[in-house]
């Protein structure tokens, strides 16, 4: 496994619901890792391709941040290794759904007909995502999220926990939808938007310095 913080910890119990054995951890920060990390941190990204040729070629990269996971993948396919996607047991998945390589269904989460979730995508505990939604390759569709019939969230988008949207928008590539928001409008890419209905200039966004 990639990764060996707190988001870690949720893959590794899907994981082992699977009956997947988690050989090891690779973490560039393992000061930081929870208390709950039961598998042992055996280096950072930098020992990808030695650890794959190590412990066998099955991968799954468990990195929240959108960018990183994308990053962390690409090692890890250049070094030859297999990701292998991660869907609870207790998520609902409808047979004419597709889900990507390396991507994670959380438990709780529903994935309806016809519906696409990319490469790395993480739908999230008790996500809901309808027919025909299209989730573009490592976004991520949060905690208890609603997705509408077809929405499309482009590639690494961050939809926040609890936001609402619409049928049939488009959340453009590596924005980010803030926690609570209802989308009833597309969002251009790489913007920030929240509120109901989310917009770019919510109350409070043109505080930050
Ligand atoms: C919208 C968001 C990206 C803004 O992040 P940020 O720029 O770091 O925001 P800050 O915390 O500095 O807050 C800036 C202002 O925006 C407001 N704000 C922050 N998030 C907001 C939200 N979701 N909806 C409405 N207003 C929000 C704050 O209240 C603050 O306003 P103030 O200055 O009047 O007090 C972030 O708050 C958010 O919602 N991220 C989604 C996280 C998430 O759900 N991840 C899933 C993880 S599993």
């Amino acid at each position: 496994m990639v990764g060996g913080g707190g988001h870690a910890l949720v893959c590794i119990e899907v994981l082992r619901e699977l009956g997947c054995h988690v050989v090891a951890c690779l973490s560039d920060d393992p000061e930081a890792a929870p208390p709950g990390l039961d598998v042992p941190i055996a280096g950072g990204s930098r020992d990808i391709a030695r650890l794959l040729a190590d412990a066998g070629t099955h991968c799954f990269v468990a990195v929240g941040d959108n960018r990183s996971r994308a990053r962390l993948t690409a090692l890890v396919v250049a070094a030859g290794g297999t990701l292998v996607p991660a869907v609870s047991a207790n998520a609902v998945v409808s047979p004419t759904a597709t889900i990507g390589p390396g991507a994670l269904v959380m438990p709780g989460a529903v994935v309806n007909a016809w519906a696409t979730v990319g490469a790395g995508a993480i739908v999230n505990t008790r996500a809901s995502i309808d027919h025909e939604c299209s989730v573009g390759d490592w976004s991520h569709v949060g905690p208890g999220a609603t997705l509408a019939g077809n929405v499309t969230v482009g590639e690494g988008a961050l939809v926040g926990v609890g936001v609402s949207v619409i049928p049939g928008r488009m959340i453009g590539a590596w924005s980010t939808v803030g926690a609570g928001a209802a989308v009833v409008r597309d969002v251009e890419p790489s913007t920030v938007v929240a509120g109901v209905p989310a917009t770019v200039g919510y109350a409070g966004s043109g505080t930050r310095k």
